[in-house]
């Protein structure tokens, strides 16, 4: 993968690559405290050019997250509607991930610090299979990490915050030294959570089930997953469950705009059903990614054009 593109839109305007920088006394690097998305564009079948995906969500998310950690976005949503396809199309990209990322700049330093100037930045570029091509055909091994996810008062856990993302590192990087390919995260109750950057779905029989959205980020993938399984004639129960219900289950899989659908095929070095993909998985996968694309007539409003 890389980062490299012909421009960011930084604070405004597209701005030559090279150039997008910040200080280095730039608050949130110090401390963490600033918002973000992550969005995809996808290659309209039958031509066309490029759709971004539920772009309204993602925008609507980015500045939720900042009201609730009292950020104000310089900018009204409109603008940073346009700025994201904007950069696409300066980046002639009819495909790939959308990062708009809000952040603290220099001024004040020190936790009580407030009125430091807010930037805007969004960058894109070409991001494949976020957990590995074999992956999101075959499945990843997961195992439940050490790490427990942020305590429902802990931190605003459905916002899109960047120091959150320390937890969802250290969760990584354990998996990873263990040899997994994701961590599974449990609350502070023990009950499952979601991944380091995907929510979770366990299936048993036509039993679907999905972690509530109480101390997690509220998925954009995982409503339109409820949304293709409810379209499909099955209902998902979002509820509390524990890892054993993993471990008995049919079918896990994981959900999000990165990760798109990707199948859990072990857990916990215990096999998932027959170790494979199964059909509600599939079934999923299939209808996601034809959807993306503009294949499927009731997801096609999702879209908006480059
Ligand atoms: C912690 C966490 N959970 C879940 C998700 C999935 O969210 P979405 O489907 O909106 O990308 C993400 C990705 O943004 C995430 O970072």
């Amino acid at each position: 993968m890389s980062l490299r593109s012909d421009f960011i839109w930084m604070d405004g305007a597209l701005v030559p690559f090279d150039e997008a920088n910040i200080h280095v006394l730039s608050h949130t690097l110090h401390y963490g405290l600033g918002v973000f998305e992550g969005i995809r564009a996808y290659a309209q079948t039958g031509g066309g050019g490029g759709g971004v995906f539920k772009l309204d969500s993602h925008l609507r998310r980015l500045y939720d997250s900042a009201k609730m950690c009292q950020i104000k976005i310089p900018f009204p949503i409109e603008q940073l509607h346009a700025a994201c396809l904007e950069t696409l199309r300066a980046n002639k990209l009819d495909e790939g991930y959308i990062r708009p990322i809000v952040f603290f700049g220099m001024g004040a330093m020190g936790l009580g610090a407030r009125g430091n100037p807010v930037h805007v930045a969004i960058a894109t570029w070409r991001w494949g299979a976020y957990l590995g091509d074999d992956g999101a055909k075959n499945g990843i091994r997961a195992g439940t990490s050490s790490f427990t996810r942020h305590a429902v008062n802990s931190n605003l856990q459905r916002a899109k915050v960047i120091g959150h993302y320390v937890n969802s590192i250290l969760a990584r990087y354990e998996a990873a030294d263990n040899g997994y390919d994701e961590a599974i995260m449990l609350d502070h109750n023990g009950y499952v959570a979601e991944g380091t950057g995907e929510n979770l779905f366990a299936v048993r029989g036509r039993t679907i089930k999905t972690p509530t959205v109480t101390n997690i980020l509220g998925g954009i993938t995982r409503k339109t997953v409820i949304q293709i399984l409810q379209h499909e004639g099955y209902e998902v129960i979002e509820t509390q469950f524990g890892r054993d219900a993993l471990y008995v289950a049919d079918e896990v899989f994981m959900t999000g705009t990165a990760a798109e659908i990707t199948p859990v095929r072990e857990v916990d070095r215990r096999t998932v059903g027959e170790g494979v993909p199964g059909p509600i998985t599939q079934l999923v996968q299939r209808i996601y990614l034809s959807g993306v694309r503009g294949e499927v007539d009731w997801m096609r409003p999702f879209i908006t054009p480059v």
